[in-house]
This record gives structure tokens, sequence and C-alpha cells, in this order.
């Protein structure tokens, strides 16, 4: 586990790995029946009117060493851990950073966020999203035409960190989830292209395959560098990814956009 419980100390692995067991050593209890009781894996019984893939989600959640992790150390989600090792990583966050998480719901992110030192943090969701101390919460869709604006005067100022975790809900069908996906990561990097400051960064969850052809051109253009990372703690059977834009150059001028 990246996270040794002392936020401020970065490792600068991506071993994000799972919840460490317990090392064999002399101190190492020996484990009584309960313990082993606690360490087996769950089976959810198949409630009439349950469907299959609710009961695998159950049963998966259950036995999710992150998700056992997060409850421990009061995160609101797992996914947590996964911007614990982005930014083990690639150091992202810089104490006194001011940083934007779009799509925050329920906040994992900006508990790490706070964690690791940022001095403004504004989140922004659809979702209404329980109060976090000191963090500023815009229940919004980040598309709205008001949404830069009012995010920057809440954090005094351009953003250092725009980090983006936006998932669109789901409809089944491939096809459009996948169209629904790269909307959102567009735009997630507009508006980290119209926000941020010179040096700035950029983190966002796109899909397998990677950030597509002309956005991943304009990005690469636009930041010093541009990668792509799979930390641990994102399953490993889930399509996503998270790409990482370092040291944006410089905000396009409004003159400059529209001569193109
Ligand atoms: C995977 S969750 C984020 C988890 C979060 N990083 C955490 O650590 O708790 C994705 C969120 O994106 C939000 N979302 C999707 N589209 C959005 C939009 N257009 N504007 C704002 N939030 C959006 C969803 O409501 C959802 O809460």
């Amino acid at each position: 586990m990246t996270d040794n419980g002392s936020d401020n100390g970065k490792q600068r692995r991506m071993s994000g790995g799972k919840p460490s067991a317990p090392k064999r050593g002399r101190k190492t209890k020996k484990m009584d029946k309960s313990n082993a009781t606690r360490m087996m894996t769950h089976k959810v019984k198949t409630a009439r009117g349950r469907k299959m893939s609710s009961k695998l989600w159950i049963e998966r959640q259950i036995n999710d060493p992150y998700v056992k992790e997060a409850a421990i150390k009061g995160y609101r989600s797992r996914a947590a851990f996964k911007l614990i090792e982005l930014d083990d990583k690639f150091d992202l966050i810089k104490p006194g950073y001011r940083i934007v998480d779009l799509g925050c719901a329920p906040g994992g992110w900006l508990q790490i966020a706070q964690k690791r030192g940022a001095s403004e943090i504004v989140g922004i969701d659809l979702l209404e999203v329980e109060a976090v101390p000191d963090v500023d919460i815009l229940e919004m869709d980040f598309m709205h035409d008001d949404a830069p604006e009012k995010i920057k005067e809440l954090l005094g100022g351009d953003p250092d960190l725009v980090m983006s975790d936006l998932a669109a809900n789901t409809t089944g069908h491939r096809n459009t989830d996948h169209l629904k996906t790269i909307a959102l990561v567009e735009a997630a990097a507009e508006f980290a292209m119209e926000t941020l400051r010179p040096g700035g960064n950029f983190v966002a969850k796109v899909f397998q395959g990677g950030t597509e052809g002309e956005l991943l051109a304009r990005l690469k253009a636009s930041f010093k560098s541009v990668r792509h990372a799979k930390p641990k703690s994102s399953r490993a059977g889930s399509p996503e990814i998270y790409l990482v834009a370092l040291g944006f150059k410089r905000r396009k001028r409004k003159e400059e956009a529209r001569d193109k």
C-alpha cells in the first residue's frame, strides 16, 4: 500500500498495491479462529429477486481489500487509492496548490487532495456531496457555461491541477457508453486547457485504448508530457486507465482559437 498513513510522505513507485498483508515476523500474532473467519472470502446468497449482477457486485465489494482499507482509513471511496498512487508516481499535488476535482462525489479524491496539502480545493458533481471541511463543493454540471467562472472565483485564481474521475451513467449499450465517456473526457480536457495556470497539471480517467487521436494530439501540443497509467488499485477487469498531462504550456488566447 503506498498510503502508509502519512500521506505527506509520498512514495515514488506506482506500487499502490493492495493493503499489505501482515508481515511474517516475531510480532505477528498466531491467527486465531476469529481472524481466520474474517479473512475468508464471503459469498452472498442469491436472494429471490436479486439480479445475479448485483449479487456479484456485492460480493466484489465485500471481498475487495481496497474497500476494506478505505473504510478503515475513513476514505469515502476506494478511488482514493488511485489518486494516492498517481500522485506518488507523478507528484501531482503540491502543498499550497489550487485544485479542481471534476466529478468529485462521494469525495475520496477531495480527501486525498486535502491530506496532501492543497490549500484551495473545489469539487463539482451532479450529485449532492457530503461537506468536506474547508473544501468548496458545487452541485452542478461542470459543462455548464457558468462552471469555469464559479470554480475560479471559489479557488481565488487559476488551478494548478485539474483532476477528473468523471464517469457517465452507463446505459449497458457498449457503443453509447463509449461515446458518452469520450465526450466527458474531451470536455474535461477542454476545461483544463481553459482554466489551468501555465505549468499546471491535468489528470483524467479515460478508457482502454487511451485518449482518442485528435484529443491526444492537442494535449501533446499543450503540455510538456502526456502519459497513461493504470494504478494497481484500478480493478484489473476495468477498462479504465488514467491520462496524466504535466506542465501546461499556455492558454490559447480567444483570438487564436477563433482564427483556427
Ligand atoms: C467515479 S465517480 C468519482 C469518484 C471520486 N473521484 C471519489 O474519489 O469519490 C464519478 C462522478 O462523476 C460525476 N459526473 C458525471 N458527469 C458529470 C458532469 N457532467 N458534471 C459533474 N459531475 C459529473 C458522477 O455524478 C459521479 O459522481
